[in-house]
């Protein structure tokens, strides 16, 4: 393929095609809780359709007055409106007769349990609110919460909406200087903490870390120390206090705090392209709307399903899906706090099995990581129970979407692949269960009520067939509504690139019949011999291969061409490196895409560099590839990695 003669700059190319369909099972679609008529009625009015959806969802306090205004960049919806998050999510099902309905399975790592009922939730946010008040903590005051997945982490989230006092979740895994910034950024007042939690078999302690960021906080006052490992650990006298003795003899009465719609309902860091981190900004009836009318419509949930988000609360999916999204459906969820592979590869079908989990939502790194074990473990487990299956954080590879619908799914589970951000604050693009046939690898359509378009380096819409940047062209009820304390920032780092749209930052294909493919980063672009190439397309390809289970792929600086390929691949278990793979493999691409996207240089590794949240990080595979020092490493997951892929790269060369 040419590039465009007419454009300046070429778009992305997009070379992989993808033939496969799945139509959507009759008897499934007979009970789905979308219908193909929702598009039609939100492009009628799609206000009113917001307005609609506003009121059956939420339980509102006073209702609102106007749907929306927006004052390009910035948005209110749903003002003059009064409510709580946390009445929403479990008081108000407590209220009519669901007091007994299991609202959350958690699961230790080492094997304890609990099962916690929205009554018992209710008891539980309570107390903990009674103890933040008891703390100095009013509506409007920030609390920082670092924490790892133990029930007391939902519940401090919804403590603090409950006195309407906004917080902000700091990922278990970062460093004290990470959480220092970001309570300093927030000025939060408290902090929630504990004294570390399990993983892979072991302990890890938190305190410490907590207490070395305390250091330089001057706003925090006091820290709530949840006691997960019982080992005690060091106290500050006066600052630092036990959840045990501070929360467990509190009232488990507390009434909700009344706020406005646009209220501050939490604060989330992204890591941005400079070393300050961005707090994205959520809001309280918006988001609660937007996640709770993606998880109905997206998830499709029942009463009676047992539903498994199985990433991490520090990150934006845990906010939205297992926390504000699913308990606003009364739904019964799974919080599992340790690694898939604790005690062994098949944790996570152990507890599909034993819990009889219907809907499973999940990355594409963990089904990579599933599909590197092999497919014994899955098999292993009655996997029968399992109804709807939901993948988002990157683009999936088809193969491994194909390999999660017939090893997780049965063949029969449909797949639904959604598109969001931080900044999105829940789902925009994906498929809608029983009503869209999906494509392998295909996030699909924009979701009822959302605008999205790609367009070319001058803003036009591309047409079909072409690729280019995602926008989403009008403003939708959970869009972040800022980066805290800093409106230019917002303005420039979403609002500029294209006028009057919302860039997401991510590169984007249409095919003949609109679907949406998720090209990647646009940062991560290749450009190779005048034609850019996107990372996603070249991956699949390698993982379209029987030996392969991982790929990332990133332009390498050369004289001809301006960038080549770099591939770095994880094999498969029971694969052996050799150059004649390395060829086969070359030419595999070359065969499914074409001859501009062989790579040069392949390289076999056991592990690639990613960010905490299991995001490749190709900026320091292209530090790597260049042989120059690497950069910011600070949201990289294990440190050890890009030093064992660095001794190896001599090899590559083709
Ligand atoms: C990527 C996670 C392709 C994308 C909810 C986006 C995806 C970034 C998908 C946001 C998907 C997320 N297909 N790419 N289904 N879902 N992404 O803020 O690059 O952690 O911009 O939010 O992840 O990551 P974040």
């Amino acid at each position: 393929m040419q590039p465009d003669p007419t454009s300046s700059q070429p778009e992305i190319e997009a070379l992989l095609v993808e033939q496969r369909t799945f139509p959507p099972d009759p008897g499934f679609a007979a009970r789905a809780n979308a219908t193909a008529d929702l598009h039609a009625e939100a492009e009628r009015d799609v206000e009113a359709f917001w307005a609609a959806q506003a009121r059956e969802r939420i339980s509102w306090f006073t209702p609102f007055e106007t749907t929306l205004e927006w004052d390009l960049p910035f948005a209110r919806w749903f003002d003059g409106g009064t409510l709580n998050v946390a009445y929403n999510c479990v008081d108000r099902h407590v209220e009519r007769g669901l007091g007994e309905k299991v609202a959350y399975h958690w699961i230790g790592e080492p094997g304890d349990r609990q099962t916690i009922t929205y009554r018992d939730l209710q008891a539980r946010v309570n107390r903990a609110a009674n103890a933040l008040r008891e703390l100095g903590v009013a509506k409007g005051d920030r609390v920082a919460i670092y924490l790892p997945m133990i029930p007391e982490l939902p519940v401090a989230m919804l403590a603090c909406a409950k006195l309407g006092a906004p917080f902000t979740v700091v990922f278990g895994g970062f460093s004290s200087e990470a959480l220092a910034d970001r309570i300093n950024d927030a000025g939060a007042k408290v902090l929630v903490t504990a004294d570390g939690g399990w993983r892979r078999g072991r302990k890890v302690g938190l305190k410490h870390h907590a207490d070395a960021a305390v250091a330089s906080t001057p706003t925090i006052e006091h820290v709530l120390v949840v006691s997960r490992l019982r080992d005690g650990c060091h106290m500050v006298e006066g600052r630092d206090h036990w959840w045990g003795e501070t929360v467990d003899r509190q009232s488990d009465r507390c009434d909700p705090v009344p706020v406005e719609s646009e209220h501050l309902l939490y604060l989330l860091y992204t890591s941005g392209t400079t070393a300050k981190p961005k707090g994205i900004v959520h809001t309280t009836a918006g988001y609660l709307l937007g996640t709770s009318f993606t998880h109905h419509a997206v998830f499709d949930v029942k009463p009676d399903d047992v539903y498994w988000c199985a990433a991490d609360i520090g990150w934006v999916t845990g906010h939205s899906y297992i926390v504000f999204g699913p308990l606003a459906n009364a739904t019964t969820g799974i919080i599992y706090e340790g690694a898939p592979d604790t005690p062994a590869w098949d944790r996570w079908w152990q507890i599909v099995e034993e819990y009889g989990v219907t809907i499973l939502y999940t990355a594409p790194t963990a089904i990579r990581s599933f599909m590197k074990q092999g497919e014994a473990w899955p098999r292993g487990h009655d996997l029968s129970s399992l109804r709807l299956l939901g993948s988002v954080g990157e683009p999936i590879n088809p193969e491994a979407w194909l390999w999660y619908h017939t090893h997780v799914g049965g063949g029969r589970a449909p797949i639904v692949d959604t598109w969001w951000q931080t900044e999105t604050g829940s789902i925009l693009i994906s498929p809608l269960p029983g009503v869209t046939t999906t494509k392998p690898g295909s996030a699909t359509f924009p979701l009822p009520g959302i605008g999205a378009d790609v367009v070319d380096a001058a803003g036009v819409p591309v047409p079909p067939g072409g690729g280019g940047y995602l926008v989403i062209t009008r403003p939708w009820p959970s869009m972040l509504r800022g980066i805290y304390g800093d409106p230019e920032r917002y303005r420039e780092t979403y609002w500029s690139r294209f006028p009057g749209r919302y860039f997401a930052g991510d590169g984007a294909k249409r095919d003949e019949e609109g679907y949406f493919w998720l090209l990647g980063r646009v940062d991560d672009v290749m450009n190779v011999a005048g034609h850019r190439l996107s990372t996603i397309e070249v991956e699949s390809a390698l993982v379209d291969h029987p030996s392969v289970a991982e790929a990332a792929v990133v332009g390498k600086s050369d004289e001809v061409t301006g960038q080549a390929i770099f591939a770095f691949v994880i094999l498969r278990a029971g694969h052996e490196p050799s150059d004649a793979l390395a060829l086969q493999l070359r030419e595999h691409v070359a065969y499914v895409i074409g001859p501009i996207a062989r790579p040069r240089y392949l390289l076999f590794t056991p592990d690639l560099p990613k960010t905490r949240s299991g995001k490749i990080m190709r900026r320091l595979l292209r530090d790597i590839a260049e042989g120059r020092p690497l950069g910011d490493t600070t949201t990289l997951a294990d440190a050890t990695v890009v030093d064992t892929i660095r001794e190896n790269t001599g090899s590559a060369e083709d």
